[in-house]
């Protein structure tokens, strides 16, 4: 019994996590990331992101990202590259920048080719790395997002970024990942188009990563015809960072079940989409997940709890698949 056995009997490739290494001296949460039968993949929940892989212009530093990439080859499970560019979580050299547009396209290239590069050969069979390339490009009314990237380069950075990551690893699925991208909606469309266009000029790019940090009790009904429509442009798809907050109802045996409820919605739609490829949690405890538990209504968003027990949500994970 575990997630990622249930998920590949369903033919999906891997039900993950997301994890901090420095969680890892917990020797609970430790026992329950490494046992392949709950999680098949990882992604690094921060270390390999740009501020902590360049940290100073030109000068790259892999170790802690080693650190998880050793863990799963060592395990055995898949890994997922997150992320190559992102307005989050950048170097100060970076965001504090000035760049001419040819500046930041080399600061650009340099940085995903680097990055995907130092990760290849992780890929094959056992080992399936994938960029999420670009996370969060877009604004919720499908705008382009303003940010150091954008107002430098036009949207031209992301098939900088993604011809860059394709050359340095040919054998690595190319993702656009992002928020608020669950249901069908302007910042759906809009994602859509963008990934028709780069189609249309040649591109590469293979999936679209929906993170799905939700809310209990507010699934957006439109989750899998909108990972469809993705899917129908010829992407592959991926629910990259699932959790679900409590916001409006409260962590008791009625919410939980809900939440168990809401699991399932979520899966069932992966399931139910041939071209869903897999599903990551943003993190398996509240312990130690991302969003902040403030007693008694909010966060709480993971299938196991503080004490590292599962919840309902977990038996509605395995339910979903
Ligand atoms: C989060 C990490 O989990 C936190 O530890 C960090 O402080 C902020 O970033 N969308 C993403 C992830 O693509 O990289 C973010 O991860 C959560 C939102």
């Amino acid at each position: 019994d575990g997630l990622n056995l249930a998920a590949k009997a369903a033919k999906k490739l891997y039900l993950g996590t997301a994890t901090n290494a420095d969680q890892w001296n917990d020797t609970v949460y430790y026992s329950i990331l490494k046992d392949n039968a709950e999680f098949g993949q990882i992604t690094a929940a921060n270390v390999m992101k740009w501020f902590d892989t360049e940290p100073e212009p030109g000068v790259f530093t892999f170790e802690d990202g080693d650190v998880i990439a050793d863990f799963v080859k060592k395990t055995g499970k898949k890994l997922r590259g997150h992320n190559c560019v992102w307005h989050n979580q950048l170097p100060d050299w970076v965001v504090n920048g000035t760049f001419t547009p040819s500046e930041l396209a080399f600061v650009v290239e340099r940085h995903c080719y680097e990055l995907v590069h130092h990760y290849q050969g992780q890929v094959y069979e056992a080992h399936f790395l994938t960029g999420s390339v670009h996370t969060e490009a877009l604004n919720d009314d499908g705008t382009f997002r303003s940010d150091i990237f954008y107002d430098t380069l036009n949207s031209t950075y992301i098939p900088i970024a993604l011809r860059a990551a394709r050359r340095a690893d040919p054998h690595a699925k190319l993702y656009i990942n992002d928020y608020n991208i669950e249901g069908t909606g302007a910042k759906s469309t809009a994602l859509k188009n963008l990934i028709k266009s780069l189609k249309r000029e040649g591109v590469p790019i293979d999936g679209v990563g929906i993170q799905c940090h939700l809310t209990v009790g507010e699934i957006p009904t439109t989750l899998q015809q909108n990972m469809e429509e993705f899917a129908a442009l010829g992407v592959e798809v991926a629910i990259t960072e699932l959790d679900m907050r409590f916001l409006n109802q409260t962590a008791n045996a009625e919410g939980l079940a809900q939440q168990r409820a809401d699991y399932e919605t979520v899966i069932k739609a992966c399931n139910a989409v041939e071209k869903c490829v897999g599903v990551t949690l943003w993190d398996f405890t509240d312990k130690y997940s991302w969003i902040p538990t403030t007693p008694p209504d909010e966060g709480y968003p993971c299938p196991w709890d503080e004490n590292l027990k599962k919840k309902p949500a977990y038996d509605g994970i395995i339910q979903g698949f």
